[in-house]
């Protein structure tokens, strides 16, 4: 039986975000604490086998269209090509992409490729050294760098780069914009969400588009685009009459909520409908006692019917939610 994902406000879900470990080879002070988040006993992670069943459901019974694998860092699960295939052959025709921190994509590339993923979105926040060093915690540019490049020789396109938009690297957005328009990577700034481990995200620090504008105008000309998919939350302009773009996420300046497309699922094989929606559902539980296709499905669509209508930040009281984004994945 087949019906979509809809809540009680008409958003229909097209987009699974799935994430797959909370584990990083990354420490970024916006999304993970400097230990690391408490692990994950591995049983509890969903196996590539039930990560697969659940997107061949979702592809066919539920209405979703593309599927996109975070973490954590996706990387760091070894079965990763294993997830990609087998959700490749559970949902033929579904689009298959990820965000990764790009540490060490050179290497799994070529079998990620072979497997059926066809998108990549890479996190990279500054190409200043010590800035990366100070920010992710970790010396390790110079390996998301060579991730970029192979992604980009593998002739992966479009080639996204996220940055989140932060004090300590307003001074080299420039330079990141200027680079990666060299290396011909889709650039987009993501104005920072209160999903840092350690709640220290204040809305009056907030880095925002505006503020953004101001500095990539110094030294570039933007022209605004026509948002042409509206299901991406960037907004986009033309850099110096094109055809490279640099786009901005305004995620709590200008919230794209009631467009909101995107249904979650935790590692642990929970529906989250909303990156700020503590109240989750269980799957696993459901697979694992032998549920069928049509309870798994219903399940999933109460979990989506019951979605918030945004995320609230801008609201007085507004108190962040209990997972941190490298529990989430984005
Ligand atoms: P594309 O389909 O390539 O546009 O991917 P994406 O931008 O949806 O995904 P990506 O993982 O690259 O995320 C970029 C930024 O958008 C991150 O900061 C995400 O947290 C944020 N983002 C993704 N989905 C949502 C969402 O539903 N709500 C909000 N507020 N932010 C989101
Ligand atoms: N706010 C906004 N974006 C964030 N990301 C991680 N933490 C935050 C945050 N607190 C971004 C990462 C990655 C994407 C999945 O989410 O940079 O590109
Ligand atoms: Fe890891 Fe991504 Fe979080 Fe950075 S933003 S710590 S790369 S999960």
């Amino acid at each position: 039986e087949s019906a979509d994902l809809i809540d009680r406000f008409g958003r229909v879900a097209r987009d699974l975000r799935v994430s797959i470990t909370e584990k990083c080879t990354l420490r970024c002070t916006y999304c993970m604490p400097a230990e690391g988040l408490p692990l994950i006993p591995r049983d509890d992670l969903l196996s590539s086998q039930e990560i697969a069943r659940l997107v061949g459901l979702a592809w066919r019974d539920l209405g979703v269209r593309e599927v996109r694998f975070t973490g954590g860092e996706p990387l760091v699960r070894r079965d990763l090509d294993e997830i990609i295939r087998l959700s490749a052959e559970a949902a033929p025709g579904i689009g298959i992409a990820m965000t990764t921190n790009g540490i060490g994509l050179d290497k799994r590339l070529p079998g990620l490729l072979a497997a059926g993923l066809e998108r990549v979105n890479v996190s990279l926040d500054t190409i200043n050294r010590e800035h990366f060093a100070r920010l992710t915690r970790r010396d390790r540019l110079e390996s998301v760098v060579a991730g970029i490049r192979a992604a980009h020789a593998a002739g992966i396109a479009p080639l996204k780069i996220n940055a989140v938009l932060l004090r300590e690297t307003l001074e080299g957005a420039t330079d990141l914009l200027a680079w990666a328009i060299e290396n011909d990577c889709q650039l987009r700034f993501i104005e920072q969400m209160p999903l840092d481990a350690d709640a220290l995200w204040r809305r009056e620090n907030l880095l925002d588009a505006e503020e953004l504008l101001a500095v990539l105008g110094e030294r570039f000309t933007l022209t605004p685009l026509e948002r042409d998919d509206l299901s991406s939350p960037a907004e986009e302009w033309l850099v110096d009459g094109g055809p490279h773009t640099v786009g901005i996420i305004a995620s709590v300046t200008r919230p794209f909520c009631e467009a909101c497309d995107r249904t979650r699922l935790t590692a642990e094989g929970t529906v989250r409908s909303c990156l700020f929606g503590d109240d989750e559902i269980d799957l696993r539980a459901l697979l694992r006692g032998g549920a069928s296709d049509a309870e798994i499905g219903d399940a999933w669509r109460g979990a989506m019917w019951n979605k918030q209508a945004g995320h609230g930040i801008n609201a007085d009281g507004f108190a962040p939610p209990v997972r941190s984004m490298g529990a989430i994945g984005g």
